[in-house]
Order: C-alpha cells, then structure tokens, then sequence
C-alpha cells in the first residue's frame, strides 16, 4: 500500500526537471502537483546556482515509510507539501531544515515517536490523529506560519525548544501537559487550546494577539497566567480556575468568560472593550475588578454567576454602547460613573434587598437609550418599566433582543442569558452576542 513512486519521483527532480513536469503535468499522477510546481518556482531561482547535490528539493507526497523519508537526508530545503501517512512505527525527517510548504503527519496510527530538524515550516505543521503518539521532537523548530495539534490522546510531550515566530497555533484534543514549547512566543495571530484532558496551566509570554486567544475545557484546574499580554482581539476563557492578566490594556473585540471556576477575576488595567464584555455560567465567582474599565463598544453582560452577590469593581465603567445585561442573585451592584448605555437595560436578582433606585435615575434621566428597561429585584423593591412609546413594530436589533421581556420579563431572561442546554451552549452564545449589539 505505499504510495512510493510520487515519492521518488520528486525527492531528487532538479528546478530544470521540475520546470518541465509543471507543463507536462497532467502525467503526474497524484493531486497536488499544480501546487508544487508554482510555490517551486519561486524558490528554485534563488538555488539555482547550487552545486550537484541539490540543497533544495521538490516534493508533493505522501510518505508511508521511514525509507521514503529518508530520501530527503540530502535535501536541506523541501519545497511542496509533504505528508506522512500509513503504517509507520517510529520516524524522523533528518537533516531537512526547511519546508517551503505544509508538513502534515495523519492517520499513522502506528506511530510512536517522531523527530526532525526543521527549523522552518513556511505553511501549517499537522500532526492530527495519530493514536499512539508519545512524543514529537522538533529541537530546532522556530518558525511556522501554523501549527495544529488535534486528536493525539497518547502524545507526552511536544518538544520544540526555539519557538518564536508562530501566527496559529490550535491544540485540541491531546493529551498534553504542558505548552512549554509555545511559552517564548510574544505575538500570535491565534491561540486556540481547547480540550485538552490533562493541561493544567498555560504560563504565557504573549503580548499580543491579533486575532483570538481561546483556553477552553482543558484540564479541570487550569491556570492561565497572561501577565505579559497588552492587547488582545477576542479572548475567551471557559473551564480556566485562574486566571491573571496583570498588563492587560486593551480588547478590540469580545471579552469573554464562560463556565469556569475561578472565585475571582482581575484586569485592573483593562482600559477598554471594543465589542461583549460576558461574564456568564461562573459558579463560584465571588468578586470582579475591573477597576480601569471605562468603556465597552458592545454589549455588557454579567449572568448567572451563582455566587456573585456583589458586582462592583466597575468603578470606572462610564459607557456601554450595545445592551447591557445584568442577571443573578447580587444584592450589589455598582457602575457608579455609567452615565450612557446606548442599548437597552436588563437587571434582574434575585435577591430582595437590591434597590433599583441608581439604575431607575439613570433610565429616567435617558442615559439608557435602548426602547427596553428592565429593573427586577426579587420582592418588594421591584420597578419594571418597558418604553411606553415602543415602537413595536419598526423595532431595532436591540428592541427586537429584549421585547420578550415586556411580555414576560422570566422568560426573556432564560433566553438571554442562559438556560442553554449544554451541547448546544457554545453554539447558542455568538447568538446572544449578536442579539448585543
Ligand atoms: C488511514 O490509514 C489506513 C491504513 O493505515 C487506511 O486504511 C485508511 O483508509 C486511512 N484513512 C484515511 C482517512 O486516510
Ligand atoms: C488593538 O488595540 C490596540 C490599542 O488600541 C492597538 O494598538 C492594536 O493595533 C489593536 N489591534 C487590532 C488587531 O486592531
Ligand atoms: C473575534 O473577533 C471578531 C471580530 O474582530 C469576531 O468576528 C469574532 O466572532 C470573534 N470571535 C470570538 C470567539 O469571539
Ligand atoms: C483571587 O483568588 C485567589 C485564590 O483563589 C487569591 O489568591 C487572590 O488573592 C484573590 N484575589 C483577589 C483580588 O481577591
Ligand atoms: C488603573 O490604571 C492606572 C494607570 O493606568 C494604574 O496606576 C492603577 O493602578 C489602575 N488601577 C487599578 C485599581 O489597578
Ligand atoms: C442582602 O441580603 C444578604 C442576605 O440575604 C446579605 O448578606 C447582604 O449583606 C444584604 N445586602 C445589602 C446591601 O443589604
Ligand atoms: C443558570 O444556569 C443553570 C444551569 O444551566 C440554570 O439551571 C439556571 O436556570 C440558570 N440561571 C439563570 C438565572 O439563568
Ligand atoms: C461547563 O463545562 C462542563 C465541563 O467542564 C460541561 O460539562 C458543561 O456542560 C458546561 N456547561 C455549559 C453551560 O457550557
């Protein structure tokens, strides 16, 4: 069942070769063949002048055996995609420095170890589905445009000591203990690391972010610790037991804590938000600082945190242009400089002894500018007041997010803030955000 003749076939063409096979190649046999051929042309003009040995090869196949690796111990720079495929125990890529290209290591269920001496991918590095992988050396790797780690229960470690330059990194569903080999990096574009079973801490580097940093449903336990990153597009956090953010400045989009368990949570020098500020389903959050916050560019949305009785450490918070959405058993809470809520207002507690009275000024005064206003607390000091001239029918997003609760003020709060069945709750959430804005 190996695929070998593409293999050899490309493993020693030189560029003249390879300037023919791009005319000819609806000979070649397999798929990715146009691919090869035009990212090859780039670099064979600079290696053109090489010496007999080529120092650059071109490759676009599938190696099942460590002899078809082995054909590239003279290629210092591989150009196309390769991918190791098929019954291989262990395996190593020797002496390869670069891939000009994508390296994709799946479905080699059997396994074991792999190492190379890349020092560079210039496209995605995979290593998916590989069952009984333990571990995966790549003492020299620096640079990757990419890197996936998805679907290896067994790997223990992934070595990869000079990590600098990465833009997306995915690790999900290993079994993985430790990202040290990620802790150098300083910028990515993104980081997503979700479910991974037996990781506990993530001791990060980054300064920036450019696109999303995710730390989801890894080990039950988990310790973040982001207390180098200034600025962050979207971060989310969900199954995270701590978190710290000591430098945080700045979220262009979402902020986002969903599900987890810490008791409290600290980014005294976040300045802004650009979109959702959420804070939902912590159970046994008891306390928020968020002291710097003046301004979130969408909605605001702290709910059903259970044993968040007290909401301040919002002493800054001054404006919140989507709608703002505040649900739980608090008998607290205060945004004693919020003078502008652009969308609509929703707080509910349970608890009885929250006055409304502060947020009821600020609605009447019009600084809540959305057509819905609701105030509940549990008994007594109650005030519920929907817009009377509400427009019903030519409703903005907003009107239309929040109408329910005029009808049935409850029920709308389920809706919107929770009640979400667990397999369809992460799905449901950009639902809610959306209906934020
Ligand atoms: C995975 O590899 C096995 C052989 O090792 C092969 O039979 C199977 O078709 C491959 N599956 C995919 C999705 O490539
Ligand atoms: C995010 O905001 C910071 C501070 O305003 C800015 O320096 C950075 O360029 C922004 N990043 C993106 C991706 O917009
Ligand atoms: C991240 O931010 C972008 C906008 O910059 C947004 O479209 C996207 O939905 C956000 N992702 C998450 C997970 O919040
Ligand atoms: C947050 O909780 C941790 C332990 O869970 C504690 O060490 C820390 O002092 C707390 N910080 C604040 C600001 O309450
Ligand atoms: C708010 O920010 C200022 C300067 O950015 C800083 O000195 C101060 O410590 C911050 N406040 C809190 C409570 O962290
Ligand atoms: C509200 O009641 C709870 C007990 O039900 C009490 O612990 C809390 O101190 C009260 N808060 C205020 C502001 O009265
Ligand atoms: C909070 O979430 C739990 C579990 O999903 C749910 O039973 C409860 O009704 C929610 N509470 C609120 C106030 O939404
Ligand atoms: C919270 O996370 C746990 C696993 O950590 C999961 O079982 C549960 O369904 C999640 N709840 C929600 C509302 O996402």
């Amino acid at each position: 069942m190996q695929i070998k003749s593409t293999l050899l076939q490309a493993a020693l063409l030189s560029s003249t070769v390879l300037a023919a096979s791009k005319k000819s190649s609806s000979s070649s046999s397999k798929t990715t063949t146009t691919k090869t051929s035009s990212s090859t042309s780039k670099t064979t003009t600079t290696k053109a002048s090489s010496a007999s040995v080529p120092s650059s090869c071109s490759v676009s196949a599938t190696a099942t055996a460590q002899t078809d690796l082995d054909q590239y111990a003279s290629c210092k720079t591989l150009v196309g995609d390769l991918t190791i495929s098929g019954d291989l125990g262990g395996a190593s890529l020797a002496n390869v420095e670069t891939i000009d290209g994508s390296f994709t290591i799946k479905n080699a269920t059997g396994l074991t170890t792999f190492s190379a001496d890349l020092k560079t991918v210039t496209g995605t590095l995979t290593l998916e589905g590989l069952t009984i992988l333990t571990q995966a050396t790549f003492g020299q790797l620096e640079s990757v445009d990419t890197i996936e780690l998805v679907t290896l229960p067994a790997i223990e470690a992934f070595e990869a000591g000079l990590l600098t330059s990465v833009d997306t990194v995915l690790i999900s569903d290993t079994s993985l203990t430790s990202l040290d080999s990620f802790t150098g990096l300083t910028s990515v574009g993104s980081i997503d690391i979700n479910n991974n079973k037996y990781l506990v801490s993530f001791d990060s580097s980054l300064e920036t972010v450019s696109d999303a940093l995710t730390y989801s449903f890894n080990g039950a336990s988990s310790v973040v610790s982001l207390d180098d990153l200034i600025w962050a597009n979207n971060v989310t956090l969900s199954a995270v037991d701590s978190a710290s953010f000591s430098n945080l400045q700045y979220i262009n989009s979402s902020f986002e804590c969903i599900n987890n368990t810490f008791a409290n949570l600290t980014a005294s020098g976040l300045k802004t938000v650009g979109k959702t500020f959420s804070i939902q389903y912590n159970d046994g959050l008891t306390s928020l600082s968020f002291n710097n916050l003046t301004k979130v560019g969408g909605g605001f949305v702290i709910a059903n945190n259970t044993d968040l009785k007290i909401i301040d450490g919002f002493e800054s918070l001054t404006e919140v242009d989507g709608a703002m959405e505040i649900i739980g058993s608090f008998s607290e809470l205060d945004l004693s400089s919020l003078n502008l809520v652009k969308g609509a207002a929703d707080i509910e507690t349970t608890a009885s002894n929250y006055s409304c009275s502060a947020m009821n000024k600020l609605h009447s005064k019009g600084n809540i500018q959305g057509d819905e206003y609701t105030c509940t607390a549990a008994t007594s000091t109650s005030s519920k007041a929907s817009s009377a001239t509400k427009k019903a029918a030519s409703t903005s997003g907003s009107a239309t997010a929040t109408s329910g609760s005029t009808s049935s003020s409850s029920k709308s709060s389920g809706a919107a803030a929770g009640n979400f069945a667990p397999s369809s709750f992460m799905g449901a959430f950009p639902a809610v955000a959306a209906l934020l804005l």
